[in-house]
């Protein structure tokens, strides 16, 4: 998921606030150095074995999300969570929240919980559908209060994780069938840092299918290779980019051909709670140009774009975006031209929404990308590694 918070007021930026605090005074090296174990660690230290979550699709007419159970307290209560590699930390509805329609969690009833008691909020723009990116309609802001609990994912159990519970929210994500978000940034953070120090492997991976394949999953700690048949791409991450999944990119291919604009460096973040693309506007325009020039910005949601729904299925929009692997060979990650339409807009159903919004100045792509492709999430070694199914 998008998310950002309120309190900086900068633009908007796909990390939380405290993603990028992190990301700002934490140097680079921190990363390389803390997977060295002090040597009286190492020794009883005992490997944990990596666990594999069923997901769950949430579909509106196009894929939305994946989201899976985590179990939260003792007692443990199951709670439903998107896996959003946008974003960094956990929060979830609670019984404390009177309007949140979703499955909440209450802190009552656990024995291990900790009210730490800071209140806060959360922006995020959800992305999802058909939907505004940019304007105050999606802005939707979660208030949060601060705990701590046991968090279980998949049988790995992270004791004293910290958390927030949802006591506030907009009826923006009411129709959201999950109650929670489980961040999954570049940094370990939460309960995947508590399970990669009780010695789980620093990474996991990805299987975002549609609706109609289904079986859709992560696997946190390896890599589930029943799951994909070409050799794994692995690219690294570039310096300065933090807590957020981002590869760079040196051009972009729209059915095969380029334009002085497309071929440009760029970095592209990867948010697994995102089922749009985001790019500025002049690589929006670019690439609308070589798909059609009937797709046009639509007025009443700023920075996303339409065309006439019955001219939608045939159009050619097959977008490759180039990335290098870590041998310093290029490959193409390639969202097909079946994912151009996101659905009818609301005010005006004859027109669809198409994929791309325009949003300065940032480049991400999410599931509509993702769930052609196994991915892989490898935190310890800074990189990504990506294979077709
Ligand atoms: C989550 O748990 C509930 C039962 O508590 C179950 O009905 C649902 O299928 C589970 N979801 C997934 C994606 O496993
Ligand atoms: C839980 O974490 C907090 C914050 O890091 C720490 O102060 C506290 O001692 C921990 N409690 C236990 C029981 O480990
Ligand atoms: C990436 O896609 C473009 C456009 O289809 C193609 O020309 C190029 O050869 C592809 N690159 C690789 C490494 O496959
Ligand atoms: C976005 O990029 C354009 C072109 O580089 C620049 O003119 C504009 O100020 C940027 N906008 C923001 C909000 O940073």
């Amino acid at each position: 998921m998008f998310s950002f918070k309120r309190l900086l007021s900068l633009c908007l930026l796909a990390v939380s606030a405290e993603t990028l605090v992190a990301a700002q005074a934490v140097p680079q090296t921190i990363q390389l150095q803390s997977r060295v174990a002090p040597a009286h660690q190492a020794l009883r230290r005992r490997a944990l074995n990596p666990v594999t979550v069923p997901l769950a699709d949430f579909f509106l007419g196009t894929d939305l999300q994946w989201f899976g159970n985590i179990t939260v307290g003792t007692p443990p209560q199951t709670v439903s969570v998107v896996f959003d590699t946008g974003s960094s930390t956990l929060e979830f509805a609670s019984t404390l929240c009177s309007d949140c329609p979703q499955t909440k969690f209450d802190s009552t009833k656990s024995s291990t919980f900790v009210d730490v008691g800071t209140t806060s909020s959360i922006t995020f723009a959800t992305g999802v559908g058909v939907d505004p990116v940019v304007g105050a309609a999606i802005i939707d802001s979660p208030t949060l209060r601060s705990g701590r609990d046991t968090v279980s994912v998949g049988g790995l159990i992270a004791p004293n994780t910290s958390l927030f519970l949802i006591t506030d929210q907009t009826p923006k994500f009411d129709i959201d069938p999950f109650s929670g978000i489980q961040g999954m940034s570049a940094r370990a953070q939460g309960f995947f840092a508590s399970v990669v120090s009780q010695g789980l492997p620093s990474l996991f991976s990805l299987f975002l299918t549609p609706l109609a394949v289904g079986n859709a999953e992560l696997t946190v700690g390896g890599i589930d290779t029943t799951k994909f048949t070409t050799p794994m791409t692995f690219a690294s991450l570039p310096a300065g980019t933090g807590a957020t999944w981002t590869l760079n990119s040196p051009q972009i291919f729209v059915n095969g051909k380029t334009t002085s604009v497309l071929k440009a460096s760029r970095n592209v973040i990867f948010d697994s709670g995102t089922s749009n693309v985001l790019f500025p506007t002049a690589t929006a325009n670019a690439i609308y140009a070589l798909i059609s020039p009937d797709i046009v910005p639509h007025a009443a949601e700023p920075g996303t774009y339409g065309i006439a729904c019955d001219l939608i299925d045939t159009l050619p929009a097959s977008i490759s975006i180039e990335f290098t692997s870590q041998s310093g060979t290029p490959f193409n990650l390639t969202i097909p031209s079946s994912e151009l339409s996101v659905g009818p807009f609301s005010d005006n159903p004859a027109i669809c929404q198409t994929l791309i919004n325009a949003f300065d100045n940032l480049s991400l792509v999410g599931g509509s990308l993702l769930k052609h492709y196994y991915s892989v999430w490898d935190v310890g070694n800074q990189r990504m590694g990506f294979a077709a199914i």
